[in-house]
């Protein structure tokens, strides 16, 4: 959901439709505005199921001589998009909602998880309830409460507070006062001030980028009361009611500039913010690795990151949802083959709720686009309230996760709009990769406990790096000692961090080059002709292709509604391949980079093809590699491939980026085809903040 609330000298109705615009990306299933008329003491709302266009529609064709037509001499008013948490996409569940007397008008994002409860007990006292929706009953309990203030719509708000239960970005309005209240817990909000006072409150600055560019991040337990001229913020202990004010604090110390431009959240010549998004892919990498490695190929040149690692690292655990836990995922492969530090991907909702153990030695990193996910927001909250050294790996600057983390990587890749995200996966990616080169070049220093054997056969060899336990040492210590001058391959270190900063150097002009390759946008096109009218694809990986699979499923479902399931190649034959027949199609990604994984898949192909399933390929096999075992499997692959489609060689750290462009442009033109709206995908939104 988007939270917006204005109050300054512009006409309110139209700066408020505006800020919703901007946020509709973050929930399009019902839109609304509440403001006050400051002659009357009334508070007027407008409300439509469906995105803010209706709404504006709407006002446009039905408020016509209403009051809302006349409002230019309104200061102030709080809006709304909604995705649903509770109750169906209607006008009637839309925020804002009033209360019976209609002196109250509330929006929120998040979730009131006591409002049965709530409802239940304020319906015993006589009140009526218009919507199924769990914010109804805030603005309900706030005319309850001012019976106990009267006159005192301030404490009644703080009363309210202590009440509810859940999560929240809450703004209420008061008819006979020209102020906003507003509160946070757990759900991002932040106010942007711009010129002559006016006041700009937001789940996100996107929403007023256009007016200001400061804008400070509430934290939780923050309370903010605005007015025309007066700004007030205020800590809230539920069992202490307020504290002092701290607004001037934080202006001085909190207020922190919006960093990006206007321009980056204009769709300019493209028709979806999805497709700009992935052309936008090379520069985003870009922006992710500069100031992080040297611009020269010669040296490794990799600038340190800001990141604690534990005295005796156990493992590295990522916390992640989404696309994020599929950028995860690629992290861990590479972390684990290039440094043999255990890494494990946790979908942060299931560690919510399932037993997954930490340990105290265990570095802790939340991978997040928005900073703001709900789940991995929490589940990190879970590490650092257990004293466990956390991090972050996020785009949006001043985020929650981020400022949760207090340490990390931004990946600067400018502000991602499209629903599914793409240009920060990559920069996910690329941001890993970086993670990875630190942890290489740290890596006589890491000591990692326990006896960690990788289960590649070639890296197995007895090396200094890997002493065998000695009896009399403590099986929970394996030092690196003499200091580790080669990395696990046998490269010396300083080669294979420049190995890779180089590659991570050549790869925004791979990526260009799959942008603009025309043989592959019209194996594009037939593949697209193919998969229009299919119900159900399966993606396919081994090794590092794995990951690249589950993401280019997901790509295909959010976004073209076809049923799409991601597997390891190798697990086909144990379930999945019962459904391959003549109208399955089955996409696998093939790393020529990976020999062993070369072999294996060619004969997971065949096993497909032999059922008749209609085989797409993304792979990176040039067909100028001279190794001649290579040479045929890349026949082969050729051969058994209805369409295929190649990317660029690169290092196999970098193969998933170009590996998973050709998918997203797969995915997007699917959906225009069948006349989706890829920005708009059914029932999602971009940033989840619940649970
Ligand atoms: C939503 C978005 C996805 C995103 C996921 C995780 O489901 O639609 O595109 O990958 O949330 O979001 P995060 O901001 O935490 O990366």
């Amino acid at each position: 959901c988007g939270i917006f609330a204005y109050i300054g000298g512009r006409p309110v109705l139209i700066t408020l439709i505006t800020g919703l615009k901007r946020l509709d990306y973050r929930g399009y299933d019902g839109a609304g505005v509440g403001l006050v008329n400051p002659q009357t003491k009334e508070i007027v709302i407008a409300k439509q199921a469906g995105a803010v266009s209706i709404l504006e529609q709407y006002i446009q064709a039905s408020c016509r001589g209403s009051i809302l037509d006349k409002s230019s001499d309104f200061t102030l008013g709080i809006a709304h998009t909604r995705w649903p948490t509770m109750g169906a996409p209607t006008t009637q569940n839309t925020h804002p909602f009033f209360s019976n007397d209609k002196q109250w008008c509330v929006c929120l994002n998040g979730i009131v998880e006591n409002s049965s409860k709530l409802t239940e007990q304020m319906m015993k006292e006589g009140y009526t309830f218009e919507s199924e929706n769990d914010v109804e009953v805030i603005a309900v309990l706030l005319e309850h409460l001012s019976k106990t203030y009267p006159d005192d719509p301030l404490s009644c708000f703080v009363a309210t507070l202590s009440v509810i239960e859940g999560a929240y970005a809450l703004c209420v309005l008061h008819a006979s006062e020209e102020r906003i209240y507003a509160a946070k817990l757990s759900s991002p909000l932040c106010i942007g001030i711009g010129d002559n006072e006016e006041k700009f409150l937001s789940s996100d600055p996107i929403a007023f980028r256009e007016y200001t560019e400061n804008v400070i991040h509430f934290d939780d337990n923050e309370i903010c009361i605005i007015s025309k001229d007066s700004f007030s913020v205020h800590k809230f202990r539920p069992s202490e009611g307020l504290e002092k004010d701290i607004s001037h604090e934080l202006r001085l110390h909190r207020t922190v500039k919006i960093p990006f431009s206007l321009d980056e959240l204009e769709l300019g010549n493209y028709p979806h913010y999805m497709l700009k998004e992935i052309y936008e892919q090379p520069v985003a990498v870009q922006r992710t690795y500069s100031g992080r490695i040297g611009p020269t190929h010669k040296s490794a040149n990799l600038l340190d990151i800001k990141i604690t690692l534990p005295p005796q690292l156990n493992s590295i655990v990522f916390l992640a949802c989404g696309t994020s836990y599929y950028a995860s995922q690629i992290g861990k492969y590479i972390i684990e083959r290039e440094t043999h530090i255990p890494v494990r991907c946790e979908y942060a909702s299931e560690f919510l709720t399932s037993a997954r153990l930490f340990n105290r030695q265990d570095l802790v990193i939340a991978i997040s686009q928005s900073g703001e996910t709900a789940d991995t927001r929490e589940a990190l909250l879970i590490a650092k309230r257990k004293g466990i050294e956390v991090a972050g790996l996020v785009n949006v600057v001043g985020s929650q996760i981020a400022r949760i983390a207090g340490q990390g990587m931004y990946l600067h890749c400018g502000a991602e709009i499209g629903v599914a995200s793409t240009k920060a996966f990559a920069c996910q990616v690329a941001a890993l990769i970086i993670f990875m080169l630190y942890l290489k070049k740290h890596l006589s220093s890491i000591r990692v406990s326990g006896d960690i054997t990788p289960a590649h056969t070639p890296l197995l060899e007895p090396s200094p790096s890997f002493p065998s336990p000695q009896p009399n040492q403590p099986s929970s210590s394996r030092l690196f000692d003499p200091p580790v001058t080669k990395d696990v391959n046998g490269q010396p270190l300083e080669e294979s961090i420049v190995r890779v900063c180089s590659a991570l150097r050549d790869l925004p002009v791979l990526m260009q080059h799959v942008l603009s390759n025309t043989t592959t946008m019209s194996t594009i096109d037939e593949i697209v002709a193919f998969m229009k009218d299919r119900k159900s694809a399966i993606f396919l990986g081994r090794g590092i292709g794995y990951p690249v699979a589950l993401e280019g499923a997901l790509k295909m479902k959010e976004i073209s509604y076809i049923h799409a399931e991601g597997y390891p190649a190798g697990e086909v034959k144990h379930g999945p391949i019962a459904l391959i027949d003549e109208d399955m199609p089955v996409f696998f990604i093939v790393s020529a980079s990976d020999s062993v994984v070369l072999t294996k898949i060619v004969n997971n192909m065949e096993e497909i093809s032999t059922r008749g399933g209609k085989i797409i390929t993304v792979t990176d096999c040039e067909p100028t590699n001279s190794d001649e075992k290579v040479q045929a499997q890349l026949k082969r692959v050729r051969s058994i491939s209805a369409y295929t489609i190649s990317v660029p060689c690169s290092d196999l750290c970098c193969s998933p980026i170009l590996f998973t462009i050709p998918l997203q442009l797969i995915a997007y033109r699917i959906a225009v085809e069948k006349g989706i709206n890829p920005d708009r995908p059914r029932n999602l939104a971009k940033s989840v903040t619940v649970e």
